[in-house]
């Protein structure tokens, strides 16, 4: 099985990145190794552990079952999960395992990060947005009234565990939230400056079909990639002071849909695809690639089928942009492609987008 790895510069922050596809039921027994001879306390999703939970069995002092949706990654629930860790008396030698989505990892990993100033904590993603995007990389955190993840930590895992068949059961609208995150991977590539090319623009176009029909292999090879393009990023910049920001293509304005629409009509992968979209038709008119790349990424976009996201009034985007944690100094900062599978971070002034027209 393909094992990964994201080097730190401070070294103990290193960990493992597991990809595989056997049995379920094999996990536990590859966990071993961490949790034998600690308190174990589990967070995870309350749909995983209707499907897996008995499979799984995960020997736990608890295992706190957190209801699904966005609107879980609270205070109130970090409370809730902190003060079980202190009922059952987890000491800073102890563990905590996150099974579930990007809700589950995020806020089990700020409860990791803060417990006792901080536990260690293994991911055990679920979705594909978690495999590729949120349990990789030590962001963590939870919403607030003020916005979403406004309060968490940059605090590594000690490990992840990827199992590739935890993807069969996911719905289409969930798959499809984390092919968003994939295709964005596509059109970055270069900037990530991995150690060798994998040319996943190629790949997607090449194995679509097997991707939107849920092929195991084609998966585990899928995710193995946008990891290892996660881990370049995250080893050269873990705090994101530069280049992480290149993660966020196609989010600054995939990010003010969502919270336009209250994060109800359409999934993070959706927005961002339409964030996406909104960038190249930018970088065209700026002249910072041609016209014939936007097709070409276009057709890359169109093969996943992607629900279509309609136009927005622009001052009011540009209101939520503005207020992005990410804007500073009154700029709004957009990742655009400049070449072929490559992106550069640009400040915009407010007014630019005030009169703009998508
Ligand atoms: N999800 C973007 C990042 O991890 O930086």
């Amino acid at each position: 099985m393909p094992e990964l790895c994201v080097k730190i510069k401070e070294t103990d922050k290193s960990y493992p990145i597991y990809i595989d596809s056997s049995e379920i039921s094999e996990l536990t027994r590859k966990l071993e190794k961490y949790i034998s001879g600690r308190k174990v306390f589990v967070v995870i999703s309350e749909k995983v552990n209707k499907l897996y939970g008995k499979i799984l069995n995960i020997p736990a002092v608890e295992t706190f079952v957190l209801k699904d949706g966005e609107k879980e990654k609270n205070f109130k629930n970090y409370k809730k999960i902190t003060e079980r860790m202190l009922k059952n008396q987890l000491s800073r030698k102890d563990i905590l395992l996150a099974v579930g989505g990007g809700v589950v990892g995020d806020m089990a990993g700020f409860a990791a990060s803060t417990y006792m100033r901080g536990i260690d904590f293994i991911q055990i993603p679920t979705t594909l947005l978690a495999c590729v995007d949120s349990s990789v990389g030590g962001k963590t955190g939870i919403d607030t009234d003020y916005g979403k993840n406004l309060v968490g930590a940059f605090y590594q895992p000690k490990a992840v565990f990827i199992n590739i068949n935890f993807l069969k059961t996911l719905d289409t609208k969930q798959f499809k939230t984390g092919l968003g995150e994939v295709v964005k991977y596509s059109f970055i590539e270069k900037s990530c400056k991995p150690e060798f090319e994998i040319n996943l623009f190629n790949f997607l176009s090449e194995n679509f079909e097997k991707i939107n029909n849920k092929d195991i292999r084609t998966l585990e090879r899928l995710v193995e990639y946008c990891v290892t393009l996660k881990i370049a990023v995250v080893e050269q910049d873990e705090k994101e002071g530069s280049l992480r920001k290149i993660l966020n293509f196609g989010h600054t304005y995939g990010h003010a849909i969502e919270k336009i629409t209250n994060y109800k009509k359409y999934t993070h992968g959706e927005a961002v695809v339409e964030g996406m979209r909104f960038a190249f038709k930018l970088a065209v008119e700026k002249g910072l690639i041609e016209k014939n790349y936007k097709f070409l990424a276009d057709d890359v976009i169109n093969k996943f089928k992607f629900t279509s996201v309609k136009k927005f009034n622009m001052k009011k985007i540009t209101e939520i942009m503005k207020s992005d944690k990410k804007a500073s100094n009154g700029k709004i900062t957009f990742v655009l492609p400049t070449d072929y599978q490559e992106v550069k971070t640009f400040d915009f002034d407010e007014d630019f987008f005030l009169d703009y027209i998508y």
